[in-house]
């Protein structure tokens, strides 16, 4: 089954661009993460939003084409790898599908040495959404992960890449000293993986938008819900997969 955000410019792009762009990141995850900026934007939840690995631009696409006018976009990367002509296949793709140059920043740095504030003032304040898939060791995602809290508004989201990846068995252990650090954060909901380059991504919520953000999936991907749960010890949080099968037991 093929997934679509309910956002028309964002659909278009999954049809017809998306995996031409190199990248990462599935189609089904980025139908979703669209569809949780569509949600954030029906109920008022605005503000901006960046990506820390943008490598050539296929995830951040969709996010702009998720956003509302005039909201602040930065990509975040340090556009060396593999190639030092990675800036401009990332900008030429961005005018490819329709950004134009004032719609978003690029910050060409590396996200380590990053404070918060540079981030808060590029974009005039706390981000209602990031997508965090910058390097996959602690050193960095625990660093990203810090700095991707400090600058989420209360209502927003973070979204961590390439977790439960068979490549990176260990940064979950990352993920998790983050959580049984910041207690006012959960995983709202896992959006299970396409194949092992398209590798499942984490939600993070604040704890009391858990209740608004589980059902929102819910009613906009009843046929991606997974019937069970994700065990995360002293909660339950959603997973959305694209096939939403059980293990047949009789
Ligand atoms: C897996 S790719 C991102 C894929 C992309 N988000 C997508 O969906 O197609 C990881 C990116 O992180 C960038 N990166 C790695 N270490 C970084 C660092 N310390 N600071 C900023 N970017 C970094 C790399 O240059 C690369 O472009």
């Amino acid at each position: 089954m093929t997934f679509h955000s309910g956002l028309p410019a964002v659909d278009r792009y999954l049809d017809h661009g998306f995996h031409d762009v190199r990248g990462m990141s599935s189609r089904f995850a980025a139908a979703i993460c669209a569809r949780l900026l569509a949600i954030q934007s029906e109920a008022g939840i605005s503000g901006g939003a960046a990506e820390i690995g943008t490598f050539e631009g296929r995830f951040f696409i969709a996010l702009a084409k998720a956003m509302r006018k005039g909201e602040p976009l930065l990509g975040i990367d340090s556009f060396d790898w593999p190639d030092d002509g990675i800036m401009g296949r990332f900008l030429a793709n961005a005018a490819l599908h329709g950004l134009s140059n004032d719609g978003f920043e690029t910050l060409k740095i590396d996200s380590r040495t990053l404070k918060p504030d540079d981030i808060l003032a590029r974009t005039n304040g706390p981000l209602r959404f990031i997508h965090v898939d910058g390097e996959h060791t602690d050193d960095h995602l625990s660093r990203d992960i810090k700095l991707a809290h400090d600058v989420t508004a209360e209502r927003g989201l973070i979204v961590l890449d390439d977790m439960l990846h068979p490549g990176y068995p260990t940064l979950i252990l990352t993920v998790q000293t983050f959580l049984d650090a910041n207690s006012d954060m959960r995983v709202v909901a896992i959006i299970d993986r396409e194949d092992i380059v398209a590798a499942p991504k984490f939600v993070l919520c604040r704890t009391e938008m858990v209740p608004f953000y589980d059902a929102a999936l819910r009613e906009a991907f009843p046929q991606a819900t997974w019937p069970m749960t994700a065990d995360f010890r002293t909660y339950q949080a959603l997973v959305l997969t694209p096939n939403p099968i059980l293990a047949k037991i009789d």
